[in-house]
């Protein structure tokens, strides 16, 4: 199966005594994009926390490209998985440049010089250009998050994962980023999205997931959760997302 990028089986996670995830299986081939919706606390981020060893797993296996990411090297890990997170995690102390700089010359061994031109292109890349030397407190909550994602394309990622990245913005600044994200679906980025944001859910999905207690409740594409749920926990669910979020 050359295509497969990422095959998630019978993954079983606890934090002391408490299961999170029962047994959650699934796989991506390159240049899916799979949106992971569930209620608070049914194991979303923690999902997407195993898949790049944030966390560790009881029981089952992950497989990116292959290889199971508990015998991959954490940089060569970090470096093949980027994550965009919904708080943004930048540096406040340094600029936009910088921040996407950073992990180019610690993670990849680019030189100042390499770096800064590749930060720039990333930059460019999320409709930045012209914001390179600002400060994050000197950017938008959207704008900070474009920097962040830019920050994580710099490392040449084979899969992106979103943690909510819209959930910590302002209405009026969602949009923004869901564009960047639509852009990069279209170029092809194989994306793993944990999100509310149905619109962006029915346009630019391979895949949804439905995540509850700890269980992949239902999984197809788009069309048949919307419109044919086969389960009457994802119609509702997914009905009173898409009334809170469907705008966008
Ligand atoms: N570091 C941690 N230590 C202990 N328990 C945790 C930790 N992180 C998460 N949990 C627990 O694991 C369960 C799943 O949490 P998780 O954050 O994965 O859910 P989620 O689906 O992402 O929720 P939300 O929509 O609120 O972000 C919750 O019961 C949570 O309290
Ligand atoms: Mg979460």
């Amino acid at each position: 199966m050359p295509d497969q990028l990422l095959r998630v089986d019978g993954v079983y996670q606890s934090y002391g005594d408490e299961e999170v995830l029962k047994g959650i299986s699934f796989d991506m081939d390159r240049q899916d994009v799979q949106v992971l919706v569930g209620p608070s606390g049914s194991g979303k981020s923690t999902m997407l926390r195993c898949i790049n060893r944030l966390t560790e797993i009881d029981d089952g296996d992950i497989l990116l490209d292959g290889q199971s990411v508990y015998e991959m090297d954490a940089d060569d890990l970090r470096r093949e998985v980027g994550m965009v997170f919904q708080d943004f995690n930048l540096f406040a102390h340094l600029t936009a440049e910088q921040n996407v700089s950073l992990g180019l010359r610690r993670v990849r061994g680019f030189s100042k010089q390499e770096a800064s031109e590749r930060a720039t292109a990333e930059l460019e890349r999320v409709g930045l250009a012209d914001q390179a030397d600002s400060y994050p407190a000197e950017l938008s909550g959207g704008q900070q998050q474009r920097v962040g994602i830019a920050r994580a394309l710099a490392m040449d990622p084979k899969l992106m994962l979103f943690d909510e990245p819209t959930s910590a913005l302002d209405p009026e600044l969602i949009g923004e980023v869901l564009e960047v994200m639509r852009e990069l679906a279209e170029e092809g980025m194989t994306m793993l999205v944990v999100t509310h944001e149905m619109g962006f859910a029915r346009q630019a999905a391979t895949d949804i997931m439905f995540l509850e207690d700890g269980r992949l409740v239902e999984h197809g594409p788009p069309e048949q959760l919307f419109e044919r749920p086969e389960n009457e926990r994802t119609a509702s669910f997914l009905s009173r997302l898409t009334q809170l979020h469907g705008g966008q």
